[in-house]
């Protein structure tokens, strides 16, 4: 199997990049893909960067010049529900692009991606249960491994806990309660919010291709997000991700 792993942040593919024994390494569009096997699966690493554009981008140079079977992507997000804290992580079982709006159109809804007739893609069941199970016995573990308790005292005493179901994505940080309460309004069921995982997914759709998305939830895109994102992201995301996708390629 050969599987393509991105991440948003420079730091986490970093950590993911510590892993494996990279064999080559390209440069194209201003992003660096890395090759090797980890897990014994054959494996292309790249930092995605920031932003749906970023994000869709990286994911088609993977499918057509490497030819990957699936994509995984592992990033941070905010979270939205009242049942999501700084630390848990949320696995995509739909996705959605919140800031998608052709509606003016009579025939469109709100949301709706044209020509494909869908707001929300899905990530197929498999994915999402292999996901799950890896993100749980990441938390078990580090939960149990006294060499975790500094990372894990960050979210003493509460036991970080793993989330699936929606996730949105937009080309923009949300920090205001104002724009979550518009979110919430629209999407009742929305986990959280971050800026690259419903473009990944509409190209794995649009190609039948199975996807992951993996957030670990770093603030909680209110008002303290801003200062909140970078903390999580040097002290504990890097690790999480890692970990998590350790886990979920030693499952595939
Ligand atoms: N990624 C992490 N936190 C986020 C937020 N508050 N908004 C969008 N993307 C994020």
């Amino acid at each position: 199997m050969k599987v393509g792993i991105l991440g948003a942040m420079a730091e986490e593919t970093e950590a993911i990049l510590e892993r494996f024994k990279v064999t080559r390494k390209q440069e194209i569009g201003k992003r660096v893909f890395h090759e090797g096997n980890w897990e014994d699966h054959e494996v292309v690493v790249c930092f995605s960067r920031w932003g749906k554009v970023a994000a869709a981008s990286s994911v088609t140079t993977m499918l057509d010049l490497y030819d990957v079977d699936q994509i995984i992507f592992t990033g941070v997000a905010g979270g939205v529900s009242p049942d999501l804290e700084v630390g848990d992580v949320v696995i995509g079982e739909y996705l959605v692009q919140h800031d998608f709006d052709a509606s003016p159109i009579p025939t469109i809804q709100r949301y709706e991606i044209p020509l494909l007739g869908i707001s929300k893609f899905p990530v197929f069941a498999k994915e999402v249960k292999r996901a799950k199970h890896a993100a749980d016995l990441f938390i078990q573990e580090a939960m149990t491994d006294p060499q975790n308790q500094e990372k894990m005292q960050f979210f003493s005493p509460r036991i970080p806990k793993v989330h699936v179901g929606l996730i949105a994505s937009g080309d923009q940080f949300i920090a205001s309660a104002n724009k979550l309460a518009e979110l919430q309004k629209d999407f009742p069921e929305l986990l959280c919010v971050e800026m690259e995982g419903a473009a990944v997914a509409q190209v794995c759709y649009e190609r039948g291709l199975p996807f992951t998305v993996v957030r670990s939830i770093s603030d909680k895109a209110n008002h303290e997000a801003a200062s909140d994102f970078p903390k999580f992201l040097k002290e504990v995301a890097k690790w999480y991700s890692a970990e998590i996708v350790e886990r979920i390629l030693k499952a595939l």
